[in-house]
């Protein structure tokens, strides 16, 4: 717990390290109820300032220091001062060796952060400021040190103990305790330190790099679950090999080890050749994880992967830096996965999320820049800016320079920095000088905060042929800035006439015409682009691929928009289109629903989506993307303040509607597609994702009907399914509909198939949580005396009160304020085990103002009742005090 009042740590403060550590040599000594944790550190002054010698201060916390020396000498209690976050002592020469010891209580570390135990084995979290509570130091990325470290344990209950780097030597000791010393050729911040101890089995593979050096891939999990790493595995050697080919990164270590813990806080973590995973992201077999599961896996273990040199290698100055490794290493990942999958069902993917999640972070009052300029909690910067928004800035550097050059900067960039802490400042120069490009003014996207408004009106002149497109860029006020200066605004674009192929584009200034599509810099608050010779009335095809994390309002007819979603010649404004059309059904329904029980519904829609249906030739993931109706959580951020209760009725009753107009060649459709599902192995393949997606999406709007003859074909698709994804689907479908004892005795037949995975067992969880049947609080009180919830378990948290508070819309928003009142408990619970997950827990409260007022009220209540709760961490507070008017 918070124990002096949290600071505010300021960007424009940084100083360069006073002292710098040359070795770090580490003994751990783990034992049942408590480590110590012995270290030597090589230290001198800073070779880049004066020869003066200031004052030494360590960072520590909830440490007991048991040992201190200076250069071999004993220092008493006066020779040093300790305070509940620092060790300060007064080193007497430029270079020399600091010794000590502490003691400290893994098993009792509920924050799971630092040095913790985890279903019987032992391991670390040092990102962003773990290390220090695993011994005395200079806990700042900027200090970079090489790592030797030795671990003690018990040999019975610890048989394989990891650390980074590579084993070098290892020993028996009596009393049935062990060794091995791990030596890291690297140099590294502490933050990418870690060490594992366990009764762990391991998965090997190898891999041939492209010079041709072998490297052994290890996989350590619980014996259990020796049949789920395969996927893990086969993602990991994929990213290997396409980062060679993509970026001409080679691994550095011969191992390359990931483990797989049980209680986690993030997805995973990149130390420095011992990557330690969550393990709901990187274990699955087909029976007990979704294809979601599996792409998400593929993701983020080629994330991971890829830090080894975008985070690794190269590293951050400072954590106002966070987005140059976070943000390169997504725009690096959704990459991969693009090119492993399919394209344009990615990066609809992306933009769905980013559009419903980062954009109300960016609205909201905990909205931040790129870069961000002042924090008290680092976790708390963790954020879907630095990731989602930062991988957005990286990929408009990539449109705007092309692929080329943008990897000609990539590798002068990791060439330059190799063995650096650098800045955002340092990426930026590295592709000015490739393309010798000024990117001053791009950079306001690293230092502006809140989401750009393009406002684009257009007009056609038919007697000179003619067309201007006039764009008008604004950026809203956000926490501590207001009067944003206008950013560079990647705008890719076509014209398409009236057989919907594109027209040549050639700007006024220009003397030939380009084909297909452009990019078009929009770099100042207001611009118009004239195109000459364009034949007829054009229908302009605007932000293709989303190329810029912007708004963009253009006024498009309804008959334009189904125009688009059938002929558009980019796939993503495709579904863009479709997503508007729906967007602007479900909006008309909002505004009727209190008045009548048969709102009127433009007939368009239910066309448009029978003609898809009808279409042989469409790819059926993008089929499956069109007929996906925008989330609750989009439709909110549409509105300055919405009733999310009309929005969940709105939405349902047309999809309702849907599904009764659709039902035949829905119920068609989804019988052939579960046929092939039926007589064919589950893959995990885009091509088999893409099929099941759309199969399942159709049982979804066909359980609708109430039918029988659907029912029964959910209930056999939940029955005899050989994977997750078929059954889980149909699982959803049953608790989500009127059947109860259908779907209670669902329930009970899973819960008993299961009972021995968590992993299936957190599905089950947040099936039931995220139901937008009445009586969900009921139901998540239920779930939370389940003998296999644990609050101190992360993803069970996520799966239960994650699940209500973000997807159970009408529960959770209820009138009454209970789920509000819910969440506040849980988060106040939360905050004594574990403060990162209590902060970030509390984020669908920090939202308020997107609401209307009597949810306003309601939830800032809860807010001042968690602030007046008591003790607060500082991660809570910082939340609480930002987000309270
Ligand atoms: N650096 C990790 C990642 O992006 C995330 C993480 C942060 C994990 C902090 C744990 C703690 O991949
Ligand atoms: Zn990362």
């Amino acid at each position: 717990m918070r124990t002096e009042q949290p600071k505010m740590i300021v960007l424009s403060e940084y100083r360069l390290p006073d002292y710098l550590i040359e070795e770090t040599h580490l003994t751990f000594e783990l034992h049942e109820s408590y480590a110590l944790v012995h270290a030597r550190l090589v230290m001198q002054r800073n070779p880049g300032l004066d020869d003066t010698l200031p004052p030494l201060r360590l960072d520590g916390q909830q440490l007991e220091l048991v040992d201190l020396a200076l250069d071999g000498q004993q220092l008493s209690a006066v020779e040093y001062t300790l305070t509940a976050n620092s060790l300060e002592l007064q080193p007497q020469r430029a270079a020399f060796e600091l010794t000590s010891t502490v003691r400290i209580e893994p098993q009792n570390n509920t924050a799971l952060e630092g040095l913790y135990k985890s279903s019987g084995m032992f391991c670390t979290q040092c990102e962003a400021e773990g290390f220090r509570k695993i011994t005395y130091y200079l806990d700042r990325p900027d200090v970079m040190s090489r790592f030797t470290t030795t671990i003690h344990a018990e040999k019975h209950s610890y048989p394989v103990l990891l650390s980074n780097g590579n084993p070098v030597a290892s020993g028996e000791e009596e009393n049935g305790r062990h060794w091995v010393t791990w030596e890291d050729p690297f140099k590294k911040p502490a933050y990418l330190f870690a060490i594992v101890a366990g009764d762990l089995w391991c998965v090997e593979d190898t891999f041939t790099t492209m010079s041709g050096r072998e490297v052994a891939l290890r996989m350590y999990v619980e014996p259990e679950n020796l049949d789920k790493c395969q996927h893990g595995m086969d993602s990991l050697k994929k990213s290997m090999r396409w980062d060679e080919e993509k970026y001409g990164r080679e691994y550095d270590l011969d191992i390359f080890m990931i483990v797989a813990v049980n209680d986690f806080n993030m997805g995973a973590m990149e130390n420095k050749g011992l990557n330690i995973f969550n393990s709901s992201c990187v274990l699955a077999k087909a029976e007990t994880a979704t294809d979601a599961a599996h792409q998400r896996i593929e993701s983020i273990v080629a994330h991971e992967y890829f830090h080894n040199w975008s985070g690794n290698r190269v590293t951050c100055r400072d954590w106002f830096q966070l987005s140059l490794k976070e943000g390169f290493t997504v725009f690096r990942d959704s990459q991969f996965s693009a090119d492993m999958n399919s394209a344009v069902v990615k990066r609809i993917e992306d933009v769905a999320y980013l559009r419903t999640h980062q954009f109300a972070e960016d609205a909201g009052p905990m909205a931040h820049p790129v870069r961000p300029e002042a924090y008290m909690e680092i976790s708390n910067f963790y954020t879907l800016t630095i990731y989602e928004k930062g991988a957005e800035v990286v990929r408009m550097l990539h449109t705007l320079l092309g692929e080329e050059l943008f990897r000609k900067g990539s590798d002068l960039y990791f060439e330059r920095h190799d063995g650096q802490a650098v800045t955002c400042d340092d990426f930026i120069a590295a592709l000015e000088t490739v393309s010798g490009s000024d990117l001053t003014q791009f950079k306001r996207w690293y230092s502006q905060a809140g989401t750009p408004r393009l406002a684009i009106t257009d007009s056609y002149d038919a007697a000179s042929q003619t067309y201007q497109l006039t764009v008008k860029q604004s950026c809203p006020d956000t926490p501590g800035q207001s009067n944003k200066q206008p950013f560079v605004i990647p705008l890719s674009m076509a014209l398409l006439n009236a057989q919907g192929a594109a027209m040549p584009l050639q700007l006024a200034n220009e003397s030939a015409a380009l084909t297909g599509e452009r990019v078009l810099a929009v770099t100042e608050a207001e611009q118009t682009f004239t195109f000459i010779h364009v034949a007829e009335q054009p229908l302009p095809s605007l932000l293709r691929g989303f190329s810029a994390p912007v708004i963009m309002d253009y006024d498009y007819s309804r008959d334009a928009l189904v125009f688009l979603l059938q002929h558009d010649t980019d796939g993503f404004n495709r579904w863009e289109a479709g997503q508007q059309l729906a967007l602007q059904v479900i909006e008309e329904v909002v505004a009727q629903i209190y008045e009548t029980d048969e709102p009127m519904l433009d007939t368009r829609l239910a066309e448009v989506f029978t003609a898809l249906l009808a279409q042989d030739d469409l790819d059926p993931a993008m089929l499956a993307e069109f007929l996906a109706l925008p989330s609750t959580g989009y439709i909110i951020e549409q509105y300055e303040h919405a009733d999310p209760l009309a929005i969940h009725l709105a939405r349902e009753y047309v999809s309702n509607q849907l599904a009764f107009a659709l039902k035949a060649p829905m119920l068609e459709r989804y019988q052939a597609l579960r046929k092939v599902s039926l007589e064919t192995a589950y893959v995990a393949q885009a091509e088999d994702f893409a099929r099941r997606r759309l199969q399942n999406m159709l049982l979804a709007y066909l359980m609708r009907t109430e039918d029988l003859e659907v029912m029964d074909a959910c209930l056999d698709q939940f029955g005899v399914a050989d994977n997750m994804t078929e059954r889980l689907a149909a699982l959803a479908c049953l608790v989500n509909s009127p059947f109860v004892d259908e779907a209670q005795k669902a329930l009970e037949s899973f819960a008993e198939r299961f009972a021995d995975d968590p992993l299936v067992m957190d599905q089950w969880f947040s099936v039931q949580a995220a139901s937008l049947l009445p009586g969900g609080l009921e139901r998540v009180q239920h779930l939370l005396h389940h003998p296999d919830f644990s609050i101190k378990n992360p993803n069970k948290v996520r799966a239960v009160v994650g699940a209500f508070s973000t997807q159970s819309t009408p529960n959770f928003h209820a009138l009454d304020g209970s789920g509000y009142a819910f969440l506040a408990d849980k988060v106040i619970e939360l905050d004594r085990l574990n403060p990162q997950m209590a902060a970030r827990m509390l984020s669908p409260l920090t939202r308020w103002q997107r609401f209307d007022l009597h949810q306003q009220e309601l939830m800032q209540a809860q807010l001042k009742r968690i602030k007046n709760s008591g003790e607060l961490s500082a991660d809570l507070f910082e939340v609480l005090d930002k987000s309270l008017p």
